[in-house]
């Protein structure tokens, strides 16, 4: 079967698929209301990540990404992709779209942080042109796990 994969802006019909990729992602997911609020923050934009067999009338989400843009600085919050679709670019693309838009808006730097255990992260970030810029030592509740503060001039090529 031939997949597309794309990114697109998040319609209401996509928060259950986002509350599970959530939960199927992350040790502390983000409870409803804070993605409802997410959705709803001024000032943030958020895209998912649809894949289909051709034609794409039939798309369904597999990814998001959270976004917030602070000055001319793009903050990721959040990106996950459902386990089984992963290692087929949808994060690339989600990641992609995002700066294109961010860029768009003005921002000319990406940031995030991740947690220093987080090697698939922390990969993907590096392969799409992230360095580490500095580390946030007990940064994660409850254990206190260190982040690494990684960043992206959105001024070069992607
Ligand atoms: C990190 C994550 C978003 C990557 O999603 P994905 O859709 O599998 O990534 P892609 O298929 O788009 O991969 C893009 C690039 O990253 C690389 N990559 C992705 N996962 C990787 C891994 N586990 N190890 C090494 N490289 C990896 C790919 O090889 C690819 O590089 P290439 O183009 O040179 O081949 C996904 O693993 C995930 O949802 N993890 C759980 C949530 C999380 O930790 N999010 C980040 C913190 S907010």
């Amino acid at each position: 079967m031939t997949l597309a994969v794309f990114s697109a802006p998040v319609s209401p019909n996509d928060l259950e698929t986002i509350i599970r990729i959530e939960h199927a992602s992350f040790t502390q997911p983000w409870q409803r209301q804070a993605i409802v609020d997410e959705l709803a923050c001024p000032d943030a934009f958020q895209f998912v990540a649809k894949a289909a067999p051709l034609p794409c009338s039939q798309a369904t989400a597999v990814g998001f990404i959270f976004v917030r843009l602070l000055t001319d600085e793009m903050h990721i919050m959040k990106i996950a992709v459902e386990p089984q679709w992963r290692n087929r670019g949808a994060a690339r693309a989600l990641l992609l779209a995002a700066q294109t838009e961010a860029m768009r808006r003005g921002s000319v730097t990406a940031l995030l942080e991740v947690r220093s255990s987080n090697n698939a992260a922390i990969r993907f970030y590096a392969k799409s042109g992230y360095q580490t810029i500095g580390i946030r030592p007990n940064y994660y509740p409850p254990a206190g796990e260190t982040a690494l503060v990684m960043s992206k001039s959105l001024k070069e090529e992607p």
